[in-house]
């Protein structure tokens, strides 16, 4: 599933707006965009695989923990903006200071106001597993600013690269309205096409004069803010287990940029069958019998399967 599709099938690139200067230069794996890449590849890997992440793509999404998966991201972006405001013309980060283009702190303000109402404010709170990511941003952004470029790869490249997907699965799972209300934290309108962004992100990325030491200990730190971000899963999945509320999924969970059955990304298929396929099978089954017409057919089956039997035994 390739982000370019990701963004046409959302119907996101119109191919107005600003252009980004799109050209490809010759990479080098000393460049710190192809560095952090492969040296986040693992983590990545592994990020992907939280049964939170991977609930979210099936379209098993509950509100209330959207909701607070939505504060979590709020309390982050907040720190990692203020930190970017104080780093913002700091010669290892202003080039890639780009408020307009990515910050999201607002949206996801108008996203807690529109879930928890105008006194939004007093009704969220910091969470454990949060409060020491944004410690981290908050330490990095104060004591060693080059390290908040790594902060900011993480988040904004991840975004860019698969918002407008869980974008689409958010808003059809919790059946929020298709113009964007509480989803507007996915929304980039600063930017047209992510694909030309993220090069352009990439290449200001390469410009940075980094020597290799540097670049590692930024590899170091992307990896961590990829484990802060896991650890805010795992936490939320644990609220998850004391929430008493029916999981948001139709059943049959929709793909947001292919408009119908997730199983028919190519990623998730592979996805179940590295992560088992007779679990995924029971999951199937349980969503065929979630259904009235689901459960109509079973018994059917099961009705034509006893005859069978009955008639086999006389
Ligand atoms: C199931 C969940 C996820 C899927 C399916 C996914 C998918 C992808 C894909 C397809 C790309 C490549 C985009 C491109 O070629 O430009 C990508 C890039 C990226 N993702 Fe994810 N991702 C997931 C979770 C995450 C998480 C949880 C994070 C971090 C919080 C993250 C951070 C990133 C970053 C930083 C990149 C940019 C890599 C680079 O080009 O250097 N992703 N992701």
């Amino acid at each position: 599933m390739s982000a370019e599709k990701m963004e046409t099938a959302a119907g996101v690139y119109d191919g107005a707006g600003p252009a980004y200067e799109g050209k490809e230069d010759a990479l080098s794996p000393e460049d710190l965009s192809e560095v952090l890449a492969a040296g986040t590849k693992e983590v990545h890997e592994k990020a992907e695989n939280t049964q939170f992440v991977k609930d979210f793509l099936r379209g098993r999404i509950r509100k209330e923990l959207f909701k607070l998966g939505a504060v979590a991201l709020y309390y982050t972006y907040t720190a990692m903006e203020e930190e970017i405001e104080r780093n913002k013309d700091h010669p290892h980060f202003a080039p890639l200071y780009f408020p307009t283009e990515l910050h999201r702190h607002e949206a996801l303000a108008r996203d807690l106001e529109y879930f928890y109402g105008p006194d939004w404010q007093s009704q969220v709170s910091c969470s454990q597993a949060t409060q020491l990511y944004v410690d981290r941003i908050h330490q990095v952004g104060q004591e060693d600013p080059v390290l908040l470029v790594a902060h900011a790869y993480t988040r904004y490249m991840g975004d860019l690269s698969g918002g407008q997907v869980l974008r689409k699965v958010a808003q059809r799972a919790m059946k929020l309205p298709s113009t964007g209300e509480g989803l507007e934290f996915y929304q980039f309108d600063g930017i047209h096409s992510a694909k030309a962004f993220k090069q352009l992100y990439r290449s200001r990325m390469n410009e940075l004069v980094l020597d290799m030491e540097t670049k590692k200990r930024l590899v170091e730190e992307a990896v961590k803010a990829f484990q802060f971000n896991m650890e805010v899963f795992d936490e939320l999945e644990v609220i998850g287990q004391t929430i008493q509320e029916d999981v948001l999924d139709a059943g049959m969970p929709v793909h947001g940029a292919m408009g119908g059955d997730v199983s028919k990304c190519p990623y998730y298929s592979a996805k179940m069958a590295a992560s088992g396929g007779t679990a995924y099978a029971c999951q199937l089954v349980m969503a065929v019998l979630r259904h009235p017409t689901g459960q109509v057919l079973f018994a059917t089956w099961f009705a034509a399967l006893a005859g069978l039997a009955a008639w086999y035994l006389m």
